[in-house]
Formats: C-alpha cells, structure tokens, sequence
C-alpha cells in the first residue's frame, strides 16, 4: 500500500478510535531531563495468560508519584483485554541516568510474605511500559538453599532500567532484575532501581522489530505449511472440477438423449436418479428461514469485517500498541452490521419469508447475544477473582451503546435495503406443491456424514497455521503475520466453496433436497475441528490451571470458533447456492 494512504488510514483510526495518551507519549518526543512515566500494568502467574490482577493487588510498597497522571485508561480494546496502566511512581527523567536508589521500603508481616511466597511459586511475571513499549519481569525465583537443601522463595528487589535513545526518542527498554532476598516475616524490604540510557541509532518506526519472533514465525516451516495449504487447496480445487465438469456433463449429455429420443422417455425417466429428480423440490425454501437468514447475514458480514480488519492490520501495523485490533473488531462490526442486515433481508425476501422482524432482530442480536453471554460469564467469574480481565461497568454500557446506537439502525436499514433491493426471487424451477419423499440412503450419504466430512479439508488447510496463532496467543508471542493470516484465511475460504459445492452435489445426487442447511452446517464444521484441536492444545501444550484460566481459553476459543463457524457456514452456502442455481438452469424443470 502506498505511504500516503497508510499514514493517512493508521491518523483516521487513531483519531477516531484511540484514547488518549499521557502527555508526550502521543508524540513520543521527549526534552532532557523530562519526565517519563513508568507504568506498571499487569501481574499474574506465567503459565496463566489472562489469570492477571493489578500490579498492587500483590503487597508492594509504592511511592508517590510526582509527575503523571495516576493512571492511564486506553481505548476500549486496551481495557476489554485486561488492561489497568498505574502509574509507578519511579522517578524517571529523559536522557538521565540514574544509580541504584531506593524508592520504597516495607516491612514485611507474615500475611504479605505468605500471599509474595506463593506469587513466586506461581512464577508471578509482571509487565510494565514505557512509552508504550513493553518489558516484563518476575517476581521472584524459589531457589534452593545451599545449607538446608529446601527450596526457597526470595524476591528481587532492584530492578535495572536499561533504555535506548535515539535524540529525543525512547528507542528500546530493558528490564534487569536482581539482589534476591529470602521472604520471610519480619525482614524489611528495600526496594531499588537505576536507570541508564544508552544511545542506539536504530530508528524510531523499527523500535518494535524486537518484540517479534522472527525466528519462529518466519521459520522454514511455516512457509512450508502455507505452500502445503496452498498445494492441497490446488488440488481440491482440481478434483472439485474434475468431478463436476465430468460427471454433470455425463448427466446433461444423458438428459438430452432422453429428450431426443422419445420412445424411452417414459421409462427413462422412471429409471433415472440423481439430482435432476428433485427440480420441484430443490428451490423450497429451507426449514427455519429466519434462523439461517440471520446467521447468513451474521456470516457474510463477518467475513467482510474480518478481511477489513486484516487490511487495516497490515496497514497500519495495529499490532504494535494494545487493544487497537480490538478496537478496530469493534468498530468495524458496529459499520458492517449494514452489511449483515442487507445480506439476511435478501436472502429471506428471495424466499418469500414475511417474518421481517424476527429475521431484523435474530440478525442483530444472534451473534452479538451470544458473545455477550459468555463475556458474561467470564466476567462474573473473573469479579469473583478480582482478576484484572474483569471489564469495568463503563466499557461494557459503552460496547452496549455501540450496539444499540449504531449497529442495530444500521441492521434495520440493511434489511430494508436488502428486502427491496435483492429481494426478488428468480429460481430456474417452480417448486412443486407437495414435497416429495426422501429416500432411505446409506449412512455416508445422509446430512449427518456430510457435515461432519465436509470439514475436515478446510481444516487441514489451516491448522498449521492454527498452530502459529495459538501458540502466539497463549504463550506471550506478539503475533504480526498476519499477511500469511490473510492467505491462509484465503485458502480457507477456498476450500470451503470446494468442499461445500461437492457435499452438494452428493447430497442432491441422493435425492435429498435439504441442501440450504447441509451446506451451511457442512462449510461451518470447520470451525467445530478447531474448537477440538484448541481442546488437544490446552491439554498437551500448556500448562494452565484453575478455573479462570481454563474458562477463558474455552470461552475465547468459543467465540472465536462462533464467528469462524458463521463466517465460513456462509461462504459455503453461497457457493452452493450458486452451484445449485446453475445446475439447474441447464435442464428442463417440467
Ligand atoms: C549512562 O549510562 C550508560 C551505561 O552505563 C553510559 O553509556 C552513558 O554514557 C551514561 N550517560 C550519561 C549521561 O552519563
């Protein structure tokens, strides 16, 4: 993308969606000898990602601030994703160095070294900032004494600053922490810290290349996986077309004969099978027309909304600052509900539905009540924690008023616009009056097996890439590939029409009808395959423990898998509508 247009889309978004920051940490230019702010944001055990509470939730002695605000409240993504920046209260000037001082002392009473112990058997880690740049250290270490041979928790006490200046630019910040002491009641801590700025000429738009694993994510493997996705999605696309062009010329070429060829009409047509028997039942309008218009909607607007948010992404590099990606979810829902209003008032126009205000409702509300019904839950487990992933009243009435103030009357209209503007039915074949029967088949062609085959190949297109992203999710890599995120999203989408179009065409073959769900459900099982592979993940590749943890994984999981589900259900609908429509056309209904 060109410079202008980037800098110009990462100003808007900044503009329209960021908080404001501290003083010159909007710019990010400092004078010597001026203020910077040390906050401290989140502590909690290391094994637990989102398990966080806020930095003096441990008993920490702090000192007053001079300078700075107490703290800093971010965008609404920053403070959905657990975030509280406190201000330290280290003193901390541009350009000065400083040596080891104290800045606080406690003593420390059997409670406080009984709650410091166990944070250090839990590897506590905290993270702090410094003009929006990240580092993080531990708490302590447990160590096992020379003389007793028992393991034994102590505590760091100093921490060194070591941060990298360009002119009047924080470049890069480092956290050193020693001089272990045993926690034991009655010992009085002394808390210390020293600063030094060493000069870098490393410029400013790299300083976060370091936070990036360049080794793991743009290891060997992983273009080897993308290729390997890109092959498989090759390939399915061949046999897809082989199949279909093959098979349904065959099937044209039988019904023209039969046209020709008079005599046997009659007994033609008794003997054949196959999807042209169906004609008068294929275009009846599915079961639960309102349902699957809402999650139709729900899922085209999901997909716009997620290739929107990639580019933005890639655009703005949105994953350098905290919440922004979140954010820019957000927003970017709360505009495309037009989209999924459009999409479902079409769809449910084109099949004659006159349900209008329960298909406008399900549309707004199905996939947003379901998020917030388990945002709810984890909320009121991570309250009873007084976890830091716990969401203050104020953001939750204000992601509320985002729904109710722009994303439901844009849904309204949406659904207007659709019903009147793509909402004219044009199917190649009348439906018939009475359905007919659908016959017994065996197990392997019935909806059930279907679904559950369908989603096996998109899955296996992608869960390499799965791999990557819960692996950077879970384990506190910054994840920025989200280039290879678009392609692999791509080729997911890909194989999704593929597989949905096949599912399809053997489930018509088998003279079964209900095609609308199958597809829907089959395209949409992918994601069933990554809500089982996350399950084999948090049990053979991390170690969490305790209840909040494990709810969160399973309830981001879900969510995430909810919109995947939806999103790839839809494509997959759409494809095979499409290839129903066209199959259709080609053949003399009645
Ligand atoms: C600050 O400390 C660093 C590292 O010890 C040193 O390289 C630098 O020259 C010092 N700066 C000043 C202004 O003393």
């Amino acid at each position: 993308m060109a410079p202008g247009v980037r800098v110009a889309l990462a100003a808007a978004l900044w503009i329209v969606l960021l908080g404001p920051a501290a003083g010159d940490e909007r710019t990010h230019q400092y004078k010597i000898g001026e203020p910077v702010i040390l906050w401290v944001n989140k502590i909690g055990p290391y094994n637990n990602p989102q398990e966080t509470y806020n930095y003096f939730y441990l008993p920490f002695c702090r000192p007053v601030p001079k300078s700075g605000k107490e703290r800093n409240w971010g965008n609404l993504g920053e403070v959905l994703e657990g975030n509280e920046l406190v201000n330290s209260g280290l003193a901390i000037k541009f350009r000065e160095n400083i040596t080891k001082t104290e800045f606080c002392s406690q003593p420390l009473d059997g409670n406080q070294a009984e709650r410091l112990q166990r944070a250090v058997r839990d590897r506590y880690w905290y993270e702090m900032f410094v003009d929006e740049l990240p580092m993080w250290g531990f708490v302590g270490e447990a160590r096992r004494s020379p003389e007793s041979g028992k393991s034994q928790e102590q505590i760091y006490l100093h921490k060194d600053f070591r941060i990298g200046y360009n002119k009047d630019r924080i470049i890069e910040v480092a956290l050193g922490c020693n001089d272990l002491v045993p926690l034991q009641p009655g010992v009085d801590l002394h808390f210390t810290y020293s600063v030094s700025w060493v000069e870098t000429d490393v410029p400013f738009t790299r300083r976060f290349e370091r936070y990036l694993d360049q080794g793991f994510f743009e290891h060997k493997i992983h273009w080897f996986s993308i290729l390997n996705s890109f092959l498989m999605v090759v390939f399915l696309i061949g046999v897809v077309a082989m199949i279909l062009l093959r098979t349904l010329r065959k099937d044209y070429a039988k019904y023209t004969l039969d046209l020709n060829d008079m005599d046997s009409l009659e007994q033609e047509i008794s003997e054949e099978s196959g999807w042209k028997l169906v004609h008068g039942d294929v275009f009846r309008p599915p079961p639960r027309l309102p349902l699957l218009s809402a999650l139709v909607g729900t899922g085209v607007q999901l997909s716009v909304l997620f290739f929107f948010v990639l580019l933005i992404t890639i655009a703005g590099t949105l994953f350098e600052s905290r919440g922004t990606i979140l954010t820019s979810l957000i927003a970017c829902y709360t505009i495309t509900s037009l989209i999924g209003g459009y999409t479902s008032g079409g769809f449910y126009a084109r099949h004659g539905g006159t349900a209008w205000i329960r298909t406008m409702v399900l549309t707004a509300c199905l996939f947003p009540g379901a998020l917030f019904l388990i945002a709810f839950v984890l909320n009121t487990i991570a309250i009873a924690y007084h976890s830091l992933s716990a969401v203050p009243f104020g953001s939750i009435v204000l992601v509320l008023l985002l729904w109710a103030g722009i994303s439901l009357p844009l849904c309204l209209a949406g659904t207007v616009l659709g019903r009147n503007w793509a909402g004219i039915p044009s199917t190649p074949c009348r439906v018939k009056r009475i359905p007919s029967a659908i016959p017994c088949k065996p197990w392997h062609l019935t909806p059930p097996a279907i679904i559950l085959a369908s989603g096996l190949l998109p899955f296996g297109s992608i869960f390499i890439e799965l791999y990557f992203i819960l692996t950077s999710f879970w384990n506190y890599k910054v994840y920025y590939v989200y280039g290879f995120m678009l392609l692999v999203w791509t080729m997911l989408l890909i194989a999704t029409v593929c597989v949905s179009v096949v599912g399809t065409y053997v489930l018509l073959n088998a003279e079964n009808y209900h095609w609308q769900w199958t597809a829907f459900l089959a395209s949409a099982s992918t994601a069933a395959y990554v809500f089982g592979y996350s399950a084999y993940y948090f049990i053979y590749r991390t170690t969490m423990t305790g209840l909040l943890q494990t709810c969160f994984y399973y309830g981001y999981t879900l969510m995430v898998c909810l919109g995947l589900g939806v999103s790839c259900g839809a494509v997959g609908y759409f494809a095979a509508s499409t290839f129903v429509r066209q199959i259709y056309r080609n053949i003399k209904c009645d």
